[in-house]
């Protein structure tokens, strides 16, 4: 088991190998390409989180969470919406059952540092990691996700189909609560034992059976936001900028009263082409990336000031962590500054703050004896606390 990477939830350094394959050969051959299995992918030297605990997550208004039941024909199939209640868990049932619940890493330290494990792709493709508990024989049907997905076997054993590549026109059955693919061809199957993971690009067709009890999937899935997307939030984004003042202006007509002529086509593109500068589609990018899954999660952390954080520093103990549930990036501009977005903020760096923006970004964890360096003057210190007194940053001891 020596040349398997074992979890070591103090570290978050991100993964080098996908079991015998590098990161690099794994990005260059399958991402966002084919599906890929991989045995041994993961050692788990425990289990992120308890089956309880995971019902118990299941339980609270803001965590997002299905119950689906596979009682019957699939169109029958139920699908209760969490917040589960006490009731949906003591229900007897003689039929297979799957527990999902999405953002785990927003609530569960050992998840969030797991996500973490991922960022050997840029960190804002992160989405979340979804944990699922299935009773033996119980899945969610053939279907596909418009987002890359990595599927590793926590616990028990699960059996994975992988089909044929789909698109909108994928006829699906006629379920209200589940997109699931009327057809499903089976192009490859792997059984999965706990540290094996299975790698499906966006549109892939899969389809997994829990053949044994207990059964634990850890879904890391990416976020893949569509062409529309991309282009009505940068509008959204410009328009908050921009004066109502400025209107359409005509530059002679030329064509016949009821054409739109191509010299106005010709104007508004233009216009639309001014606004994408690469300083502006950095600054909406940075903003929309950084989004909270969950904006209504309390983050505030205890207030500290200077003082505090001199003593914490001085004390030489302990680590600072990025919150779970925080999404950071940054952009250099072209004029040598940086900008750090955070929850769909964006915060202009002062200079001196630079390093310590960049280490805490690109590593979501900075040693409390490697932070004197990184935060000697004011402004680097002033930085750090507004993070801290958000509740984006928090002192942990490991
Ligand atoms: C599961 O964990 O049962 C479903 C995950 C998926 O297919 O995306
Ligand atoms: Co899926």
């Amino acid at each position: 088991m020596s040349d398997i990477a074992s979890l070591n939830v103090s570290s978050l350094a991100p993964l080098t190998h996908l079991g015998e394959l590098s990161v690099e050969e794994f990005i260059a051959d399958y991402w966002q390409q084919k599906p890929v299995c991989i045995r041994n992918g993961i050692a788990f030297q425990q289990a992120l989180i308890g089956v309880d605990e995971l019902a118990g997550l299941a339980l609270e208004a803001e965590v997002e969470s299905r119950l689906i039941e596979n009682k019957g024909d699939i169109k029958d199939w139920q699908v209760i919406h969490g917040p589960l209640t006490d009731a949906d868990f003591n229900k007897e049932r003689d039929f297979p059952w799957t527990l999902l619940v999405q953002g785990v890493d927003c609530f569960v330290p050992e998840a969030h540092d797991f996500l973490a494990k991922f960022r050997f792709l840029p960190s804002w493709r992160l989405d979340d990691l979804m944990i699922s508990y299935a009773t033996k024989g119980a899945g969610v049907g053939a279907h596909y996700d418009r987002y890359d997905v990595f599927l590793i076997q926590g616990e028990g054993q699960r059996q994975w189909q992988v089909g044929q590549t789909c698109s909108e026109h994928s006829a699906l059955m006629a379920h209200d609560q589940l997109c699931l693919l009327q057809d499903f061809e089976l192009h490859q199957e792997f059984t999965l034992n706990p540290g094996d993971m299975l790698y499906i690009p966006p549109l892939v067709a899969h389809k997994g059976v829990a053949v044994s009890d207990a059964c634990v999937t850890y879904s890391v899935g990416f976020r893949s936001p569509s062409h529309g997307d991309v282009l009505t939030t940068f509008a959204d984004e410009r328009n908050l900028d921009i004066s109502a003042d400025l209107r359409i202006k005509d530059n002679g007509f030329t064509a016949s009263s009821g054409a739109i002529s191509a010299d106005d086509v010709a104007g508004l593109m233009q216009l639309m082409r001014d606004q994408i500068t690469p300083e502006n589609v950095a600054q909406w990018f940075g903003k929309y990336s950084t989004e909270a899954k969950y904006p209504a999660l309390d983050m505030a952390e205890e207030a500290m000031d200077q003082n505090e954080l001199d003593s914490i520093i001085a004390d030489n103990y302990g680590v600072l962590r990025v919150s779970e549930g925080v999404r950071l990036a940054y952009t250099w501009q072209g004029d040598g500054g940086m900008t750090l977005f955070i929850q769909g903020e964006a915060l202009p760096c002062p200079p001196q703050a630079t390093s310590f923006v960049e280490a805490i970004a690109d590593q979501w964890l900075i040693e409390v004896d490697e932070l004197g360096v990184l935060v000697e003057d004011d402004a680097s210190k002033a930085m750090l606390l507004i993070l801290h007194n958000q509740g984006y940053l928090y002192f942990a001891d490991e």
